[in-house]
């Protein structure tokens, strides 16, 4: 069965008993791999474009970087400085925009601010990334830049404002990654289309916010707890079900969970096992081999995945939800795309279990300095807002002061019923328990975004190095964190 315009985005049917089983997609459009920048001055036009991502029928009107969806891929050597100049070309009546680097460690005024240091209708703004860490070349790594504008980080990034940046590895003595064509990033991100396949708007009749900053509450259409952007149709670098023709040997596969709000518990139709070498900040100390990989918004993995052996076999990457009751209950079903297996060919990938990740912070203060407790402030009149320490996000307060050169302690602690994904900026953290215990082995590297579930108490540690000034602490559900679930903090001389 072909792909049916009046289907379209719909990925569940009703099954014969009643449930809810997945529509295999026919994969009918090829991925596409954005276009590559290596340049240590890049330039990036934000503007609308027209952008295929249906198989069938007119493209689709986006906000892109550039002209694409995703924008271009970044590809730099850590330790290599590079500027990248953003210039603001949409509509007039998009706003501002503010572009932040996703797992990268630069300065305030350069980290796409929510509020400050906006890039106007028609201005530009420069971004510097010396893509060090303590006079240190950043470790490999898969980044993300997105927009970040304050109350609209939600919209902008439904419209397209997304794209991927690598920070490539230096010569690791012992391990070869597979390069080239084998090495495939793959920005996982969902969207709903009109029958003209045109974006939805889910933000039309937003919530609207009332009283004032650190009083405010949402009320309306997707208010808090109800507001979750979902959207019906999971799209792979742009494109809705796409297939890889992959020759059968070891491919590196970046996977990034761009959605605004869903979560993917990806599994292989064979049952395939990904072998997790990294985080997507890094190397993992060891890999792991694991059937199936959770991610949530701006979660990534860095995996292997070998084809050997599936030679004219078409093999689907898909999320599947774990088991009621256990973690990835919450992710949804659907098929995500294909990878058509052709002939062998040389693989001189090589792969040992122990690999050389980035150090970890040591020792860590046995004392934490600072909790933050994600919950939903309900209040009877006033509606409800999402909140960290029971407070809605307020750009114009300091929720916490880091000393610069100090190692600190975080815990989370997550007090409302549903699952919440922390992402910190500034630095990357390492994991010292999750519920009392060691982190599961994959998440042993370093990290910069955590699921946290109903209950749930996370601790993490690191140091705070080379720049003062504000970041944010939030979670990364879009909805939630344009609905007051983000924090302040700001590192002090
Ligand atoms: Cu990927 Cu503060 O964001
Ligand atoms: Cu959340």
């Amino acid at each position: 069965c072909k792909f049916h315009p009046g289907m379209r985005g719909v990925l569940t049917v009703e099954g014969a008993g009643g449930g809810v089983a997945p529509e295999r997609p026919t994969f009918d459009q090829p991925l596409v791999v954005p276009p590559t920048r290596r340049g240590a001055e890049i330039r990036l036009v934000m503007r609308r474009a027209l952008v295929r991502t249906l198989p069938d029928g007119p493209r689709t009107s986006m906000w892109t970087y550039d002209g694409t969806y995703p924008g271009p891929t970044i590809r730099r050597r850590g330790g290599r400085g590079t500027r990248v100049t953003i210039v603001n070309r949409l509509p007039r009546e998009a706003g501002s925009m503010s572009t932040h680097l996703h797992g990268d460690h630069h300065a305030s005024q350069h980290d796409g601010q929510p509020t400050t240091y906006l890039i106007r209708p028609g201005a530009s703004r420069t971004y510097d990334y010396p893509l060090t860490v303590d006079g240190r070349a950043e470790p490999g790594s898969f980044f993300w830049y997105h927009d970040h504008r304050m109350d609209r980080t939600a919209r902008n990034n439904w419209r397209g404002l997304q794209g991927m940046f690598i920070v490539t590895d230096p010569p690791l003595s012992g391990v070869r990654l597979p390069t080239g064509d084998r090495d495939v990033p793959l920005m996982i991100s969902e969207r709903s289309f009109r029958a003209d396949n045109q974006l939805t708007d889910p933000f039309a009749d937003g919530p609207e916010m009332v009283g004032h900053h650190g009083q405010m509450a949402w009320v309306g259409p997707q208010a808090p707890p109800d507001d979750a952007t979902v959207g019906d149709t999971v799209l792979v670098n742009g494109r809705y079900a796409p297939y890889l023709d992959v020759t059968a040997t070891r491919h590196r596969l970046r996977l990034l969970n761009s959605s605004p709000f869903s979560s993917y518990n990806l599994t292989f139709s064979d049952g395939r096992p990904f072998l997790q070498v990294g985080t997507g900040s890094g190397l993992l100390p060891k890999a792991v081999v694991r059937t199936s990989v959770l991610l949530g918004p701006g979660q990534r993995a860095d995996v292997v995945v070998d084809f050997g052996g599936a030679t004219g076999q078409r093999v689907v990457l898909e999320s599947v939800p774990a088991k009621p009751g256990t973690t990835g209950d919450d992710a949804r079903e659907t098929a995500v795309m294909e990878f058509r297996v052709g002939d062998r060919a040389r693989d001189p990938s090589r792969l040992p279990s122990r690999l050389p990740s980035p150090a970890l912070v040591s020792p860590v203060p046995s004392k934490v300095s600072k909790t933050w407790t994600f919950g939903l402030h309900d209040e009877e009149h006033h509606g409800s807002f999402w909140s960290i320490n029971g407070k809605a996000f307020d750009p114009g307060r300091v929720d916490h002061r880091a000393r610069l050169g100090t190692v600190e302690r975080w815990r989370f602690r997550n007090t409302s019923d549903v699952t919440h994904y922390v992402h910190i900026h500034a630095e990357q953290w390492r994991t010292l328990l999750r519920d009392g215990q060691a982190p599961p082995p994959w998440e042993r590297g370093l990290e910069d975004t955590w699921r946290l579930e109903p209950g749930e108490e996370v601790e993490v540690a690191a140091r705070f190095t080379d720049y003062t000034g504000p970041f944010m602490i939030h979670c990364h559900m879009l909805d939630h964190e344009d609905h007051g679930m983000m924090a302040r903090f700001d590192v002090v001389p």
